[in-house]
């Protein structure tokens, strides 16, 4: 958990968007039944672990930024019960919670429906997200309802709901340095579990025992959970963008694409790399790795302050298609390719996404103008391109000869200062630097 001064920073950084006369709410997760009586393992909304640390179920955080009583920041949490607590774990409880998370009041859950209209009173306008927890909105909009009465009396109660994220997802597309070395460590262990992953790879392995070392070296050095399902795809399986059934024998002479990121204190990693199962490029897939990296290290180069988020995929696109006429599947000049979306039946996702508390993290990825975004420093981006050829969608002639394969490149890289900086550059990627690695170690 960060120092309680940076979380109480974000809370008054929130609070300075907000403004005076607005309410806000934000709502930690629900837990989620994975079978009958036995839940997925606990993960706290994003948004209520960046304003409070809290790792509870069963949180409501409400600002009031104008609060004339000081009660800014009021907290709702899980009452003390020493029969759940023997059963299912510690509760901090309202007495505790108070002085541990800073709050100025706070409240058992189970008065969250009590406590909504007083809350709300006062305020003109009400920062809420509808339909992220249904369940909910039905409470919120109810105590909005029983606000309403204290109009009679002549008091201010919301007239608006505002979408909440358009003030939070903003600070958190900014990483503070303090949050950039919690996401430098989450790409390091993610890079050493992918680098750990070619070692062990070989013809005969299958694609979940590749996802089992990845998610082992994630958890032992202390990760909380992988940050999202592990793509584990060998040959064909590599050009279904979001194969995670990872159940399939890697082959001699296949390439397997892995797409893994670690969840380190909550922060996300994202890397995908692609090799040759047996250690060695074919002539053909070397041809067609050498330009899917190229595409990669040129988009990355375009991370820099003032250049736009798009400026990144606008030159995946072009040395991707340059590739492709390159090696024979596509014909023309390639402005005219590129205009006419040539590319996307190898190219169908685009070359990246904001990356932090969540793996497809929150921002805007367009300006008020609608133009696309300006790089600043602090923002974290992925850029990933790749080349897929289906097994069976894949049906033009000139393709023939690649059919089968699926290649990504994905690093994560922080806009700084006076360009970028490749948070995942430890994960190999040359080709000389993969073949070096694959096969060099025993699963354990
Ligand atoms: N692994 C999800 C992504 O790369 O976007
Ligand atoms: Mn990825
Ligand atoms: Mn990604």
């Amino acid at each position: 958990m960060f120092d309680p001064a940076i979380l109480k920073r974000r809370r008054e950084n929130l609070m300075e968007a907000m403004g005076e006369g607005s309410v806000g709410i934000w709502v930690g997760a629900p837990e989620l039944i994975r079978s009958r009586d036995s839940n997925f393992r606990y993960r706290p909304s994003s948004d209520v672990l960046y304003l409070t640390g809290f790792e509870e179920p069963g949180s409501v955080v409400v600002f009031r930024p104008g609060d004339e009583d000081g009660h800014r920041f009021t907290l709702f949490v899980r009452p003390r019960n020493e029969e759940r607590e023997i059963w299912e774990g510690r509760r901090l409880g309202p007495e505790r919670a108070k002085e541990a998370l800073g709050a100025d009041q706070v409240f058992p859950i189970e008065e969250l429906e009590e406590q909504l209209p007083k809350l709300m009173v006062g305020a003109d306008r009400l920062y809420y997200q509808l339909n992220r927890y249904p369940d909910m909105d039905a409470k919120v909009l109810q105590g909005l309802q029983a606000s309403h009465r204290q109009r009679r009396f002549g008091k201010d109660t919301p007239a608006t709901i505002i979408e909440s994220a358009s003030l939070l997802d903003e600070l958190r597309l900014f990483k503070s340095p303090e949050e950039l070395e919690v996401m430098r460590k989450a790409a390091s262990l993610t890079a050493q579990a992918h680098r750990r992953a070619m070692a062990v790879a070989r013809p005969g392995m299958k694609e979940y025992q590749l996802e089992a070392l990845i998610a082992y070296q994630f958890r032992v050095n202390g990760c909380t959970e992988v940050a999202y399902q592990s793509i584990v795809g060998g040959g064909g399986n590599a050009a279904v963008l979001h194969y995670i059934e990872n159940q399939d024998t890697l082959r001699d002479g296949d390439l397997v694409l892995i797409d893994a990121g670690a969840e380190y204190q909550y922060y996300a990693g994202d890397i995908t790399r692609t090799f040759p199962v047996n250690g060695k490029f074919s002539p053909q897939q070397r041809d067609v790795y050498q330009v899917v990296l190229e595409a990669e290290l040129a988009a990355i180069e375009v991370c820099k302050p003032g250049n736009r988020f798009n400026d990144v995929h606008d030159k995946a696109v072009r040395v991707l298609t340059e590739g492709l006429v390159s090696l024979g599947v596509l014909k023309g000049s390639v402005d005219e390719l590129i205009e006419g979306e040539a590319f996307k039946s190898y190219y169908m996702h685009k070359t990246g996404h904001w990356l932090g508390l969540d793996v497809h993290d929150v921002g805007r990825y367009f300006e008020d103008d609608k133009s696309s975004r300006t790089l600043k420093p602090g923002m974290v981006l992925t850029v990933e391109p790749g080349l897929y050829f289906h097994p069976e969608f894949s049906k033009d002639d000139a393709a023939k000869p690649f059919v089968g394969t699926g290649i990504r490149v994905e690093d994560d890289i922080l806009i700084t200062e006076s360009g970028y900086e490749n948070l995942t550059h430890e994960a190999p990627k040359t080709v000389e630097d993969i073949e070096a690695v694959v096969g060099t170690e025993e699963l354990p």
